[in-house]
């Protein structure tokens, strides 16, 4: 995690500031912590450089040259001589905290985000003095800062570096360069390793390389810049499972394997790694959406898949609260918040049985991970499928279970997870012959023709995914949102780009800031939401709506008052994304 060495980089709110001598209490109960489970950790010391705003600090942020950076759109300050010199002799003041705090050894963000990437790359870099120009000019602040550090920190602490080995942008730093740097860093004797990322403010969505990015996508920058030093080099980069570790490792392509959202997802990830239990892992999926996606809207980080993030001490699947009293559950459907459910509630000592009423467990994942590129977003379903076998939790499948069924068993606890279903009539004339709901789409009914007009009114992955899936059988997708945007919500999980990126490429176009009144046929009847220009959008063999869902709540109120204990998680409250659902399984199992 990095920490800022400087007042003018405060790129969120939460950036811990390692430069104040007050933060080094902080550092040891954190250290401690760490070091109480046999663990190192290490402080990564950054100053982002234009890729920040001074909205927090209110001060100029500063950089090489005057380059805004894309997203905060900033014209930074020039940096000084004087400036320059205060953000080295910075580093090294934080790192002697870093040292003082007890940590294992300090990495520098030379990286996708920081100052001295800035430095470095010709993208950022247009200073005539002795920090701009040639290739040991570029280099002379990053030089400078690793010299301060280690002779702020001492010979016999562990200093590696973060290299952007690759900015993946015309005119910017290429392998080759990367491995140029690397190897004038090496000669320093001044660092331990290298730990590599890629790409830049252009293409920040590379670093934590989405779903549709492969496994392993940065694997090869590793590869090369292990080709041309000899310290050690870390390959990171959706290396979500320990067997492609160890093939990475086996083909000497890499000396070491980082690992940050696998772990966010499964903190025992590394012990069941060691333990051989690789079956038990629950795998990261790539799908960003409460790890970047909370940190990059300022919110405390969290994982779809893992409702105790950041609080696995207390609130883990290892530290649950036995039950005071062992009852008969009964859990029903098999969704991911009924999953959960039956999974922490058996955990806890219940005895528990999980009804769902298809013959597979994952209720609407299953349906997500039919969308184009989706599949991983099924392994939601097998982490906890496996879960579920391993603790013999009994699963009834194919069982419509019925209030008189319910009353029939006696249980002493009703779950209900019977999940939400899309809405019948979103707008008039949705129930006609040729309009169909993307439930219908992605379970192959639909018999859609070959230009098709698909309303999103979801702005995430149903819409672009299933839009994407059509485009891909050779239709002729139109998507029309009353948004901006197609794809509104999927900026903070890094999907935006590569999302309108192929859609695009597979000939999909776009209609936006529309608003659909009814649906005539195949026409689609609406108005501009700014100018409130009534127009009508036609031309189409048929009409997919991704226009919401409704609860599928009938079971839960058949039941309510009857049962001696009743409770009601996931979409049959209210339909959301599958980190509610979870975590709504995930307390109710702890309630009951
Ligand atoms: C919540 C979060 C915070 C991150 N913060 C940093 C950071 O401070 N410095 C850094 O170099 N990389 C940071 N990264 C990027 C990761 O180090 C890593 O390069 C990236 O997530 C790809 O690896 P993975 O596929 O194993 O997650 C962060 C990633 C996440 C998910
Ligand atoms: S939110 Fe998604 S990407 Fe992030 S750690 Fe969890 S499963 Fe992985």
């Amino acid at each position: 995690e990095e920490q800022s060495v400087h007042p003018t980089d405060r790129a969120y709110e939460h950036l811990m500031e390692a430069f104040k001598p007050e933060i080094v209490p902080a550092y040891r109960q954190l250290t401690r912590a760490v070091h109480a489970y046999d663990t190192r950790i290490f402080a990564q010391l950054n100053h982002n450089g234009q890729q920040c705003s001074g909205s927090l600090s209110r001060l100029p942020v500063w950089a090489p040259s005057a380059v805004p950076d894309v997203m905060y759109r900033e014209v930074p300050k020039v940096m000084e001589i004087e400036d320059i010199r205060e953000v080295v002799e910075h580093f090294a003041l934080s790192a002697v905290h870093v040292r003082e705090g007890g940590f294992d050894g300090v990495e520098l963000q030379f990286g996708h985000s920081s100052l001295a990437r800035q430095f470095m790359s010709p993208l950022t870099n247009f200073r005539n003095d002795e920090y701009g120009g040639d290739f040991e000019n570029r280099m002379r602040f990053p030089l400078q800062v690793l010299a301060a550090v280690r002779e702020a920190v001492g010979p016999d602490f562990t200093v590696g570096v973060r290299l952007c080995a690759d900015e993946l942008i015309p005119g910017g730093l290429t392998l080759e360069d990367s491995k140029q740097i690397a190897r004038r860093l090496e000669e320093t004797g001044l660092v331990d390793y290298f730990n590599l990322t890629l790409a830049t403010f252009y293409n920040l969505y590379m670093v934590g390389g989405p779903m549709h990015v492969p496994l392993g996508y940065a694997v090869p920058l590793s590869a090369g810049i292990k080709e041309a030093v000899s310290l050690p080099v870390f390959a990171t980069g959706r290396i979500n499972d320990p067997v492609l570790a160890e093939r990475i490792l086996a083909e000497g392509r890499a000396d070491m394997i980082g690992v940050v959202r696998g772990q966010i997802a499964d903190p025992d990830f590394a012990r069941k790694a060691r333990e051989g239990r690789t079956e038990e892992i629950r795998y990261c999926i790539a799908c960003n959406q409460n790890c970047y996606g909370r940190v990059g809207l300022n919110k405390t980080i969290g994982c779809v898949q893992n409702p105790a993030v950041g609080q696995e001490a207390t609130e883990g699947e290892h530290n649950l609260r036995p039950a005071l009293r062992k009852k008969r559950v009964m859990v029903v459907g098999g969704g991911p918040a009924g999953m959960w459910a039956a999974k922490i509630a058996t955990l806890r000592g219940h005895q528990v049985t999980l009804y769902e009423k298809e013959e597979e467990l994952g209720g609407q994942v299953l349906l997500a991970a039919r969308g184009a590129g989706r599949e991983e977003f099924g392994v939601i379903a097998r982490n906890e499928r496996n879960q579920l076998a391993r603790l013999r939790v009994p699963v009834r499948l194919g069982v419509e279970v019925t209030p008189e069924f319910v009353l029939e068993q006696q249980p002493d606890a009703v779950i209900v997870a019977t999940g939400s279903r899309p809405k019948p009539r979103p707008v008039p004339g949705a129930e006609g012959p040729r309009v169909f709901n993307v439930w219908q789409v992605l379970r192959g009914e639909a018999d859609l023709g070959e230009n098709v007009a698909v309303i999103d009114y979801d702005g995430h992955h149903q819409a672009t995914s299933t839009a994407e899936l059509l485009a891909e059988l050779g239709k002729r997708v139109h998507m029309i949102t009353s948004s901006l945007f197609i794809g509104a919500e999927l900026g903070p999980s890094q999907d935006l780009y590569l999302a309108r990126q192929r859609l695009l490429q597979k000939g999909v176009t776009f209609t936006a800031d529309f608003a659909v009144m009814e649906i005539k046929g195949t026409e689609i009847h609406g108005f501009n939401v700014y100018s409130n220009v009534w127009d009508v959008l036609d031309g189409y063999d048929s009409v997919v709506t991704v226009m919401g869902n409704e609860v599928c709540d009938e079971l839960y109120f058949a039941l309510k008052g009857r049962v001696p204990e009743l409770y009601r998680v996931g979409d049959c409250v209210a339909p959301r994304k599958v980190d509610m659902a979870i975590y709504e399984g995930y307390m109710a199992g702890k309630r009951v």
